[in-house]
């Protein structure tokens, strides 16, 4: 947790506008980052829902976000997809005043080399967040080279993705993939590096992990639930779509163009449909954070608020 930067943590904060005795659900607790700053702003009586696919970042978002509320706040872990999240927050007959999501994976995800996410330390090829379905190393080795090569294309956009899948399928017909280097050696072997100095396994790294959590399903699940949530709120549908509050602000940090297209849509629809204002208008980090903070350049944040408020 050390040295654990939230991106855009001022930005979020103005946006959300958090108030006391309100209710936040972060959908990608991490390691708590937002959510200790967002906390105290909700006291007292306020309650913060924390949800992470991953335990173990989970239960570290709780330990520091339980200390930053000082008790007087109530928290709440929730362990799953954020896809679920919005019907598990009706279920408790909870109505929340902002979300936020800030996608994607955690600093400790690429810092500890056994989650199998990063092309720079050897470990198992897993990239799962939450620890079940397929690794990475199954997808590598069980899908035909077309699939492959379409998921390279698709989610990493890397130019060379026929080169990069038809070397993937000659190696994998020696031996199965097993690790992050086994992988990476292929990139680099079947790709040069580019003007840009970036990795050439960095964009097919990305695309496995997209892939393997499945991370644009989950979005787009997240987003629906947004339209349906603001369509309950004000009064238009049944009560288990029901998870919003009227005025609820929802958040949505993204980190490539995938993602942002997604999220820009869904907030712009529910601009046209009358049922939210402010999403299309990105936030994106200052200079002095994107120096500190190598990964901030490439955020967005976009927010929307429901009911049709300006943000
Ligand atoms: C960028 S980190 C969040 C960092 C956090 N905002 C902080 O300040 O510490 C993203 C987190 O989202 C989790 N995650 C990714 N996809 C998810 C999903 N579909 N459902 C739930 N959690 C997810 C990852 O496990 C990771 O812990």
């Amino acid at each position: 947790m050390a040295g654990h930067v939230p991106v855009l943590l001022d930005e979020v904060i103005r946006a959300l506008d958090p108030r006391p005795g309100q209710t936040c659900a972060d959908c990608t607790a991490g390691l708590g980052g937002h959510s200790a700053a967002i906390a105290p702003r909700l006291a007292p009586e306020g309650r913060l829902i924390l949800n992470d696919l991953d335990e173990r970042n989970l239960t570290e978002a709780a330990a520091r976000v339980g200390e930053a509320a000082g008790g007087a706040v109530e928290v709440e872990t929730v362990c799953g997809n954020f896809a679920e999240l919005p019907r598990r927050i009706a279920a408790m007959g909870a109505r929340v005043d902002m979300v936020l999501a800030d996608l994607g994976f955690a600093s400790v995800h690429v810092d500890e080399a056994a989650r199998g996410f990063s092309f720079s330390r050897d470990g198992p090829l897993d990239m799962r967040y939450g620890g079940s379905g397929m690794t990475a190393a199954e997808v590598l080795n069980a899908l035909a080279e077309d699939e492959l090569a379409e998921i390279i294309r698709d989610l990493g956009e890397e130019r060379h993705w026929r080169r990069v899948a038809s070397a993937i399928v000659r190696r994998r017909a020696e031996r199965p993939f097993e690790t992050t280097s086994e992988l990476a050696d292929v990139c680099r072997s079947a790709i040069p590096r580019g003007a840009d100095g970036i990795d050439p396994a960095t964009r097919t790294f990305q695309a496995l992990r997209i892939h393997v959590n499945d991370e644009l399903g989950s979005l787009d699940a997240l987003l629906a639930a947004v339209e349906r949530g603001a369509r309950a709120a004000g009064g238009g549908q049944s009560v288990d779509e029901s998870w919003l509050a009227p005025g609820a602000r929802v958040g949505i940090i993204s980190f490539h163009s995938l993602e942002d297209r997604l999220v820009k849509r869904a907030f712009r629809r529910l601009d046209e449909l009358g049922l939210g204002e402010g999403g299309s208008r990105p936030i994106s980090a200052g200079a002095a954070e994107v120096s500190s903070n190598p990964r901030a350049r490439s955020a967005k944040l976009r927010v929307v608020r429901i009911g049709g408020c300006a943000v």
